[in-house]
């Protein structure tokens, strides 16, 4: 039995169907099991990741565990030792981190320092790891979508620099080969997309999908981007923060998705494609 963390989210619900079209037993978690859309079949299990002694029914009779913290507030409060500590207890033998590759690229910014605390965690488990660095998810790009669909506009506060977004299928494609196969325990798997595109072209994209381009407006607005800075713990989470553009220089396409699944990492396009709908 493979419990999923993150059910209900990109990469999360993408895993449950690999899983449940591979005839692999999974079990969903998630807050509200009610509203929680998960394959037919598949086990859903409630529990909240801020409140660990919630987790005990979800890890139950478990062999394996995909474990996503979500972003920023929610990741803050999590006691990651806590909910990998019963894991062991329940039971389960193997974890599966989604870290970020900024653990990698950006190791003394807030972020990174983060990321590198979470994982280690995870390697003092006593449980089988493994990790994944995702690079920037092609998803972040809903941020746009409510300006698309009012009035066909997407506009951003720098244009920022190309970026090879990956698609969180991807992950979940990855996450699916460590978690059915032997031979991963203790790696370290940075992902990225397979090509890196700026705003523009991740905009003519979306178009493309839409048959109709949004106008991309590239705004000139330096008190926002101060504010955001002012928000921000540091100066890498800042540029993190500008709604769908990922400011930081990237690693540029690496090839690991391609090499653990046997196919090419999706294309943004596939992406926008595959999600149309959010925009229209
Ligand atoms: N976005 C990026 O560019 C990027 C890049 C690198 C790494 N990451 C990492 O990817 C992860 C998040 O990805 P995302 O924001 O795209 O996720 P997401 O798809 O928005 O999914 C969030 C999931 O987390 C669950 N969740 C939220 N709070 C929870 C809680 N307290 N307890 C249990 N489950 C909870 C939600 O489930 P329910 O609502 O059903 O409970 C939902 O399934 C983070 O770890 C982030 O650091 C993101």
């Amino acid at each position: 039995m493979i419990v999923v963390t993150g059910a209900t989210g990109s990469v999360g619900s993408a895993l449950l169907k690999q899983l449940k079209e591979a005839g692999v037993a999974a079990r969903a978690v998630t807050r509200d099991a009610k509203r929680a859309a998960v394959p037919v079949g598949v086990e859903v299990a409630e529990g909240d990741l801020t409140k660990p002694e919630s987790l005990e029914n979800a890890f139950s009779g478990a062999s394996a565990l995909f474990l996503l913290m979500t972003a920023g507030d929610v990741a803050n409060r999590v006691d990651l030792a806590a909910v990998v500590g019963l894991a062991r207890r329940a039971g389960v033998k193997r974890v599966v981190l989604v870290s970020s590759l900024l653990a990698q690229t950006h190791p003394d910014s807030f972020p990174g320092r983060s990321s590198l605390q979470g994982e280690q965690i995870v390697r003092d488990s006593g449980l089988a790891w493994t990790l994944l660095r995702p690079w920037e998810f092609a998803s972040n790009v809903l941020a746009w979508a409510p300006a698309i669909r009012a009035e066909g506009i997407v506009r951003v506060l720098t244009s920022g620099l190309p970026s090879p977004a990956i698609h969180p299928a991807d992950i979940a494609s990855v996450a699916f080969r460590v978690l059915t196969e032997d031979g991963h325990e203790g790696a370290i798997y940075p992902l990225t997309g397979p090509q890196g595109l700026t705003p523009q072209d991740k905009v003519r994209a979306i178009g493309a999908a839409m048959g109709r381009e949004p106008s991309f407006v590239e705004q000139d607005d330096p008190r926002a981007l101060e504010q955001l800075a002012r928000q921000a713990p540091d100066e890498v989470s800042a540029k993190l923060m500008i709604p769908g553009v990922c400011g930081l220089e990237s690693p540029g396409p690496l090839s690991t998705v391609e090499l653990l699944t046997g196919v090419p990492a999706r294309t943004f396009q596939q992406w926008a494609h595959d999600n149309v709908n959010a925009f229209r």
